[in-house]
C-alpha cells in the first residue's frame, strides 16, 4: 500500500458515499426500475423455490417428520427478526451492495469484504442449487407428460449430479436476460410469480382435501443415532463438535430448521435492489417485510398440507412435493406442481442472479474486485460484464460440483451475513444516531440481539462438515483480499481515516 494511506483495517465507506449511489451521484449508478410492489413481487419470486418444492419434503422424510411445520415456523421467525434489521439498514443506506455496503459503512473495509465474500457464497451456491432442482422438476414434468427424450439426451438431463443440459439451459437463458437489464427481467418476473402463486394456491386448496390428521399424529421418535443425546442444547453442541447428525424428535426439528432457512433466502436479496428502487428508504423495508410475511404464511400452509396428506416417509425422491400428491393418487396435481416448480424456480434463479450481480457490482465499484466489472453496458444500462462472469461461475459450479448436498453451506453463509446485519443495527444506532432512516427496528436492541441469538442457535444445528467448508471458503476470501482488495480499494486514496468516518471523501481516488 502506498505510504501515507490509511491501513485497510480502519477504512470505512462514508455514509454519504453509500447514499450518494442511490441519489444518482458521481459514481457508476444503476437506473431506477422498481416500485414498492415490484419489490414484494421480487421477494416472493426469489424466496418460494427449492426450499418448498424440494428441501421441505426431504427434511420431512429424513429429519423432522411432520415436525417440519415447526421447522418452517422456527426458521420463519428467525428470518422475520433479521428482516427488520435489513429493513432498517437498507432504509438508511439504500445501496446495491446490501449487507456488504452496510458492513463497509458500519464496520469498515475488512469486515465488508468478509461479508461480501460470504454473500457471494450464499448467492452463487444458491443459484447453482436451485438451477439443479429446476432441471429435476423440468425433466419430471416432461416424463409425467409422456415426453421421452432420446437415451443419450436423457442421460444428461434431470440429473442430481454430473453434467446436466437443463441446468445449463436455464443458467444460460437467465444470465442473458439479466445482462439485458432489470426492466426486461421484471416484466417476465411479474407474470411468472403470478403463475407460481396460482400453482401454490392449488397445492394448498387441493392438498387440504387429502388431509388426514393421523399423518400429523405420527411424529417419529428420535432415531437410535441420537437417542443418547436427546437434550436439544446438548445434542446440538455435540452435533457441532462431533459432526453427528440427528434425525427426528426435537433435535431433528431444529436441525431441519437450520437447513430450511434456505427457503427464506431472498428477503435479503430485495435489499440489493435498493439502488434501483424508487423512494428506496420507504419502498425497500416494505418490500422486504411484506414479501417475507406472505412467503412465511404460504410455507406453513404448504408444509401443513404436505405432511397432512401422506405419511412423511412417502415424501421423498427427486421431486418430493409432487411425490406427496402422487402418493395421494392425484395425478393432475402432480402436473400442476411440476409446472409451478419449473416456473417458480425460474424466478428464484433470475432474482438470485440479479442480487449477486448487484453485490459484485458494488464490490467492483469500491475497487475490491476489478473495477472493470462495474462498467455498465451502454445499450441496456446493466452491469453486463459482471453478470456474464457470475453466470459463467454458476454454470461451472452447478455442472461440476454436487451442489444438491451443499444447501447447508448456503445457509451457513447466509446466517453469517444475517448476524453481521443485526449487529450493524446495534452499532449504527450508537455511532450514527442521526443518519436518516426510513424504517427503525422496533424494540432495538432487543430485536437485533434476539436475531443474533436465533441465528447462532440455527448455526449450532448445522454439521461440522458445513462449518469446515465454510471456514475454508472464508480463509480463501481473506487471502484474496490481502492479495488484491487491500491494495486496489478505492478508499486506499483517503489520506486521513477520520475523513472516512466524517463522510468526507476528499482525496479519494475517483475513477
Ligand atoms: N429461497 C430460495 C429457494 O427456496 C432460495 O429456492
Amino acid at each position: 500500500m502506498p505510504e501515507g494511506h490509511p491501513p485497510s483495517i480502519v477504512r470505512r465507506l462514508p455514509p454519504s458515499e453509500a447514499r450518494n449511489q442511490w441519489a444518482g451521484g458521481a459514481r457508476h449508478s444503476l437506473p431506477k426500475a422498481y416500485r414498492s410492489i415490484d419489490l414484494v413481487v421480487m421477494g416472493v419470486g426469489v424466496m418460494i423455490g427449492a426450499g418448498i418444492f424440494s428441501l421441505a419434503g426431504r427434511q420431512a422424510a429424513t429429519m423432522a417428520g411432520p415436525g417440519v411445520i415447526l421447522s418452517f415456523m422456527i426458521a420463519g421467525i428467525t428470518s422475520l427478526l433479521v428482516a427488520f434489521c435489513f429493513a432498517e439498514l437498507s432504509s438508511a443506506l439504500p445501496a446495491a451492495g446490501s449487507a456488504y455496503t452496510f458492513a463497509y459503512v458500519i464496520f469498515g473495509e475488512v469486515w465488508a469484504w468478509i461479508v461480501g465474500w460470504a454473500l457471494a457464497l450464499e448467492l452463487l451456491l444458491a443459484t447453482a442449487v436451485v438451477s439443479r432442482v429446476w432441471s429435476l422438476y423440468a425433466s419430471q414434468l416432461l416424463t409425467d407428460l409422456g415426453v421421452r427424450l432420446p437415451a443419450p439426451l436423457a442421460a444428461v438431463t434431470g440429473q442430481a449430479e454430473g453434467l446436466d443440459l437443463f441446468t445449463l439451459l436455464i443458467l444460460v437463458l437467465l444470465t442473458a436476460l439479466v445482462a439485458l437489464g432489470a426492466r426486461m427481467g421484471l416484466r417476465a418476473l411479474r407474470i411468472i410469480v403470478i403463475a407460481k402463486l396460482l400453482a401454490i394456491g392449488a397445492v394448498i386448496a387441493v392438498g387440504v382435501t387429502h388431509f388426514d390428521q393421523r399423518n400429523l399424529a405420527a411424529i417419529p421418535a428420535p432415531s437410535a443415532q441420537t437417542m443418547a443425546a436427546t437434550d436439544v442444547l446438548h445434542s446440538s453442541l455435540l452435533g457441532l463438535v462431533s459432526g453427528q447428525t440427528g434425525a427426528f424428535g426435537w433435535f431433528g426439528i431444529f436441525a431441519a430448521s437450520a437447513v430450511i432457512t434456505f427457503a427464506y433466502i431472498g428477503f435479503d436479496v430485495v435489499a440489493t435492489a435498493a439502488e434501483e428502487a424508487e423512494n428506496a428508504p420507504v419502498s425497500v423495508p416494505k418490500g422486504i417485510i411484506r414479501s417475507l410475511i406472505v412467503t412465511t404464511v404460504i410455507y406453513i400452509a404448504v408444509a401443513l398440507v404436505m405432511v397432512g396428506m401422506t405419511s412423511y416417509q412417502m415424501i421423498d425422491g427427486k421431486a418430493p412435493l409432487a411425490a406427496a400428491f402422487r402418493d395421494a393418487g392425484d395425478g393432475f396435481m402432480v402436473h400442476i406442481i411440476n409446472l409451478g416448480a419449473v416456473l417458480g424456480l425460474t424466478t428464484v434463479v433470475l432474482v438470485l442472479l440479479v442480487g449477486l450481480t448487484r453485490v459484485m457490482f458494488s464490490m467492483a465499484r469500491d475497487g475490491l474486485v476489478p473495477r472493470r466489472l462495474a462498467k455498465l453496458n451502454k445499450s441496456y444500462h446493466s452491469p453486463a460484464r459482471v453478470t456474464l462472469l457470475i453466470g459463467g461461475l454458476a454454470i461451472l459450479l452447478a455442472e461440476f460440483v454436487p451442489v444438491l448436498t451443499l444447501e447447508p453451506l448456503v445457509v451457513i453463509g447466509t446466517l453469517f451475513v444475517f448476524i453481521s446485519v443485526a449487529a450493524g443495527v446495534i452499532r449504527m444506532r450508537r455511532t450514527m444516531p442521526d443518519l436518516p432512516r426510513g424504517f427503525r427496528v422496533p424494540l432495538s436492541p432487543a430485536v437485533p440481539i434476539a436475531s443474533i441469538a436465533a441465528c447462532l442457535w440455527l448455526l449450532v444445528n448445522l454439521q461440522i462438515d458445513t462449518w469446515l467448508y465454510f471456514a475454508a471458503w472464508m480463509a480463501l476470501g481473506v487471502l484474496v483480499y490481502l492479495l488484491y482488495g487491500r491494495r486496489n480499494s478505492a478508499l486506499a486514496g483517503i489520506r486521513r481515516p477520520e475523513d472516512a468516518s466524517n463522510g468526507d471523501a476528499r482525496g479519494r481516488h475517483r475513477r
